[in-house]
């Protein structure tokens, strides 16, 4: 079946990039955005934004996507929070290519609102089982040595909602916790170093300086292994959504230990039980237990196209696309099925794949009007398999919230129209 599948594919793809004109018209019907089509701007006629001058380069300081791309914006759902200061949005994953998550797009999860700091009075304090207790400015952060890391920020609560079944019909909304940053900053292994870390200490507690004074505790060894203090995102200032002017970085584990407009660092030897890894952060087993600490994001898929917020919209040829990451280290391998999950192929990986990133996948398919259950399914370097919802839910019952990896199906109709359903 495989194989017939991929015959009738590539004489499509020949066809397809034979007929220019064909391609052309394609491309038309699908800018869906950008509204109706204009025939006096197509070949032959020269199109209307050619004969005169365009915007010079004073009317935009800092430059803003075009007007045509305003529907690529972070989103968030009104009734799943009391208020818009503890809530969230997503990010609009099926309209992104590559890995960058673009700075404006990269969603946003604070619990008291989105602090104004100023830099000249930031500081950062360290204190605790520290041979000298020191307060850094930003400047001197600045002047640590620098490191320049790709990692992937999940939310833990990423796909909460979808334990016991589909719930909102769109990609943004079941996968748009999560945001792939080129992080710029200090090693948190530098700044224990200048402050000279006691044998004694084990943990280390993270402060945020907003009005929900976030607080969690993180094991020294994760700390000294990978940790930072970033200052920039993707080649400039953090964003005051993610943590203006600093903010830490945990590579591989739960957005929330990622402390935003970070001011303190207390070192203890022992887990200091805040708020958010007892009451909040822990998993409800079917046993009625709860797991604490379980902080690695384990390995995660998901189609950015198709999916519910992009149909098809023409036969023929598709280009399937989608990102898969894993907290464990580097994607090895994406599987996709066209059919449940009863055949699988290999789906295209584009580099660069690094550790604790998002990696990019592509694979081509072709459609003809059936119905189609799309699914993906990543492999990590360590050998782990994102399990199904049924296999997750065996192990865990359906009482968490967090830590739901489950491989996803959208359904493609007849119409081409795609909706988050779930099987069996
Ligand atoms: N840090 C502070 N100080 N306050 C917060 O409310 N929210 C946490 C974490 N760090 C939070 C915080 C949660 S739950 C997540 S998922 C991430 O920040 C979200 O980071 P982002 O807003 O950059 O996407
Ligand atoms: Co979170």
């Amino acid at each position: 079946m495989t194989k017939k599948h991929d015959q009738s594919l590539s004489l499509s793809r020949r066809s397809l990039l034979g007929g220019a004109t064909a391609l052309g018209a394609a491309s038309v019907l699908n800018s869906a955005s950008a509204g109706e089509v204009n025939p006096d701007n197509l070949p032959p006629n020269v199109p209307e934004w050619t004969p005169y001058l365009g915007e010079g380069v004073d009317a935009n300081p800092y430059g803003l996507p075009s007007e045509f791309e305003s529907h690529v914006v972070r989103r968030n759902v009104e009734w799943l929070t009391a208020s818009a200061e503890s809530s969230v949005n997503f990010t609009p994953l099926h309209e992104l290519d590559g890995i960058v998550t673009p700075n404006g797009l990269c969603f946003e999860r604070h619990h008291g609102g989105v602090p104004e700091v100023n830099p000249t009075d930031f500081r950062l304090m360290i204190n605790g089982l520290v041979d000298r207790q020191l307060i850094f400015t930003l400047d001197d952060l600045r002047r640590f040595p620098q490191t320049n890391r790709f990692y992937f920020l999940e939310c833990a609560a990423n796909g909460g909602m979808e334990w016991r079944g589909a719930q909102l019909n769109g990609c943004q909304y079941t996968f748009g916790m999560v945001h792939n940053v080129q992080y710029t900053g200090v090693r948190l292994s530098d700044i224990c170093r200048e402050v000279g870390v006691k044998p004694s200490a084990k943990w280390v507690l993270a402060e945020g300086g907003d009005s929900a004074g976030m607080t969690r505790s993180i094991p020294i060894e994760k700390i000294l292994d990978d940790c930072m203090v970033a200052y920039a995102m993707n080649g400039e200032a953090l964003r005051p959504e993610q943590g203006y002017p600093a903010r830490l970085v945990v590579p591989g584990w739960e957005g929330n230990m990622w402390v935003k407009w970070l001011r303190r660092l207390e070192f203890g030897d022992m887990p200091y039980m805040a708020r958010e890894e007892t009451s909040k952060y822990t998993d409800l087993m079917k046993d009625g237990n709860a797991r604490m600490f379980t902080w690695v994001m384990d390995a995660k898929s998901v189609v950015t196209s198709p999916c519910p917020e992009k149909a098809i919209n023409n036969r023929g040829v598709q280009l399937l696309k989608g990102i898969a990451w894993s907290g464990r280290g580097k994607i090895k391998r994406v599987d996709v099925s066209l059919d449940a999950g009863r055949n699988w192929q290999t789906a295209e990986l584009h580099g660069p794949v690094l550790e604790k990133s998002l990696a990019r996948f592509t694979m081509p398919f072709e459609w003809n009007g059936e119905e189609m259950l799309i699914q993906s399914r990543a492999i990590d370097e360590t050998g782990y398999i994102q399990p199904t919802i049924q296999a997750l839910q065996a192990e865990r019952g359906v009482n968490s919230i967090y830590h739901n990896n489950a491989i996803a199906t959208w359904m493609v109709n007849k119409d081409g129209s795609v909706d988050n359903v779930r099987l069996g």
